[in-house]
């Protein structure tokens, strides 16, 4: 089975399992694990911040950052197929009290006009809009990478209109190697910066936020509201230390599979456009299609590939990580025209 669903489906190398193994530990709860401080060291230079607090999940650091620039009625704005909005549980209502105002966005890109027409007037009737969230890459679009010249804009609009920034950046790391950029030039834009571990880098699980040290004290104390503050958290910071060494490059990789995913999809004669292939993302159009969704999932499924459901409506994905190769991406493509060898395009 090629299983294409997520590249949260890693599974830890042999040389991250070694890592794992030898990692020296200490209780983070007292700052103590040193493994998790030289994480934190080092996630904070690459995001371009003076401070990096290792959380469990990207999830949980998307969730304190709102927290941590916001008072509850505030509003947070972001596009709206974001996975803060879409996947996180209601988290921005449940945890901050938080307003939530989706914004549409072309594959998860939105403009600063977008922005400033949807910032709430000072009028105590309305809620205050405090939060500018950008999601790079953008899950729901198909890995789409915000043109940086963007991301300066809505991020000084917001500046200037008094909102913080958040950069939801599960995925920065693809669109930094995508644009060929040092993350922290992405980074620096933003008053926080959560980026998580457990994607294309291979970790088993765990996340950073990075941010100012004023604003770390506030995500420190929150870390322990909401419950990730963790014992021996080295066993697994080691293996973000041992990611950023050897799997951070290699998300190249990872974008070339899919390119070559995508024309042997396309030839298969499935609706994929493949100038929208960025990153590690292929999109697949149903709409387009006389199938469903779920009708190519199965079909798909029955020869060996595996791949799921996207944000747009009709739209399936599927996702290349560390552990498929270029052959495999070679073979679905192949078992993908089996699976489709009648036509199947309107
Ligand atoms: C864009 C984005 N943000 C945040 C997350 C949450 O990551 P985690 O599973 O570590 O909570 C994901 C997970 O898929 C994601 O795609």
């Amino acid at each position: 089975m090629i299983d294409l669903r997520s590249d949260t489906l890693t599974q830890p190398t042999a040389g991250m399992r070694q890592a794992i193994a030898h990692a020296r530990v200490g209780d983070e709860q007292k700052g103590e694990d040193p493994s998790v401080l030289e994480l934190e060291q080092r996630a904070a230079k690459l995001l371009g911040h003076e401070r990096a607090i290792f959380l469990p999940t990207a999830t949980m650091a998307n969730q304190i950052a709102l927290r941590a620039l916001s008072e509850p009625g505030d509003e947070v704005v972001a596009e709206r197929q974001a996975h803060i909005f879409r996947m996180e549980g209601g988290g921005p209502a449940a945890h901050s009290g938080l307003a939530m105002k989706p914004l549409a966005g072309l594959r998860g890109v939105f403009e600063a006009p977008a922005l400033s027409a949807a910032i709430n007037p000072d009028d105590p009737h309305q809620a205050r809009t405090r939060i500018v969230c950008v999601e790079n890459t953008h899950n729901g679009g198909g890995g789409k990478v915000w043109p940086v010249a963007t991301l300066r804009d809505v991020t000084a609009t917001a500046h200037d209109r008094g909102l913080s920034a958040h950069l939801d950046g599960a995925r920065l790391l693809n669109a930094a190697v995508a644009l060929d950029v040092e993350p922290a030039e992405i980074g620096v834009l933003f008053d926080t910066v959560a980026l998580c571990l457990s994607k294309g880098l291979g970790c088993p699980f765990g996340a950073v936020l990075a941010c100012s040290g004023e604003l770390a004290n506030r995500a420190w104390r929150l870390k322990f509201l909401f419950g990730g503050a963790m014992r021996q958290a080295g066993i697994i910071a080691a293996a973000g230390s041992y990611a950023l060494d050897h799997h951070l490059e290699r998300l190249a990789e990872d974008h070339a599979n899919a390119r070559t995913l995508a024309a042997g999809f396309a030839a298969a004669g499935l609706p994929v456009d493949e100038t929208a292939v960025e990153t590690n993302f292929v999109q697949i159009d149903c709409n387009r299609l006389e199938l469903s969704r779920d009708e190519v999932i199965e079909r798909l499924e029955r020869e060996g590939v595996r791949i799921s459901i996207a944000a747009p409506p009709g739209v399936l994905r599927a996702v290349t990580h560390l552990d498929v190769s270029s052959d495999d991406v070679l073979r679905a493509a192949d078992l993908a025209s089996r699976a489709f060898s009648t036509r199947v395009a309107h």
